[in-house]
């Protein structure tokens, strides 16, 4: 069926990706789906290493911005052989982007065996099911993030160990790039639940956002596509490579430093105020 919303686009390397009309934008644009998820949250993330060793309870993971479902059922596919039990909290404001995908799995070609559950969760919001050796709990929150965060509802959501960061680039989806947010992002994890969030994105703008909302931050690795990300954590111990002095050198130079702190593009150096927060970042000391 011809959507309004959605196209398919063949990608140089052959690859199929679904793009938004609206926002002009293709969801993975350079490699693929499928070569940008391993590369970005499942390896990046040490996902199968830190479920492997997860002993306790459910190993949670947030999918912020579910969009066509790639990040989720690369991840999935990744840790079938390992057993335990996954939850995965997606969010996305709308759900067109999955039927619209579902309606190609044969191009996209991820969903290779989760239509059924995909199908589910479109229609239910949530669905159970074994996924290889483990057990998986997959709910949809539908509606804006920065809202559903604020929400009362927010506090019964499971703690993340790892957060997939996956919204529009910041020009085109400001309220989802916004200091307040990822202070709000950071004040929901568990303190005693260590958790990573990758994001495609190296942007200084991105990281000092990032630092002066309370995460660690660090250099994320290449993707295909770009030849550094960003990697966020609740705990130092988490992060191979942290940001250091250089960095925070090369921030205070920078032209689109300061933080967005509302739902407004724009790109300014550091403020005085903003230098000597991120100077007193424990990072940094
Ligand atoms: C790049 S796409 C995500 C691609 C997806 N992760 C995948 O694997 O196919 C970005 C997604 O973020 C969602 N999004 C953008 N702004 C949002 C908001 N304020 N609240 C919730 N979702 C939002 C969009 O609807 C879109 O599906």
């Amino acid at each position: 069926m011809v959507s309004p919303d959605f196209q398919l686009v063949q990608l140089k390397n052959g690859s199929w990706s679904v793009r938004s009309v609206a926002e002009a934008e293709t969801f993975h644009p350079v490699v693929g789906p499928v070569a940008e998820a391993e590369a970005l949250y499942v390896r990046q993330l040490q996902l199968a290493e830190r479920f492997a060793r997860h002993s306790e309870g459910e190993f949670v993971i947030w999918d912020v911005g579910l969009g066509a479902a790639a990040n989720v059922l690369t991840a999935l596919r990744a840790l079938r052989e390992l057993p335990g039990q996954l939850r995965v909290v997606s969010f996305d404001h709308t759900l067109k982007p999955l039927r619209f995908a579902l309606e190609h799995a044969a191009e996209l070609g991820y969903y290779d065996g989760y239509e059924p559950a995909c199908e589910t969760l479109l229609a239910n919001g949530a669905v159970t099911f074994q996924n290889g050796a483990n057990q998986v709990r997959w709910q949809v929150h539908t509606g804006d993030f920065p809202a559903l965060l604020g929400s009362p509802a927010a506090r019964s959501w499971p703690s993340p160990n790892a957060i997939f960061f996956d919204a529009y680039s910041p020009a085109k989806n400001m309220a989802m790039w916004t200091l307040p947010l990822f202070r709000q992002l950071h004040e929901r994890l568990g303190p005693a639940v260590p958790c990573t969030l990758a994001t495609y994105s190296r942007a200084t703008l991105l990281r000092v956002t990032l630092l002066l909302a309370g995460w660690f931050v660090g250099t994320g690795s290449a993707t295909g596509e770009k030849e550094e990300t960003t990697i966020a954590a609740n705990s130092p111990d988490l992060l191979a490579q942290a940001l250091g002095l250089d960095w925070l050198a090369r921030a205070r130079r920078s032209t689109s430093a300061e933080p967005m702190v509302e739902a407004v593009y724009r790109q300014m150096p550091l403020s005085p105020a903003s230098a000597a927060a991120l100077a007193a970042h424990p990072q940094f000391r």
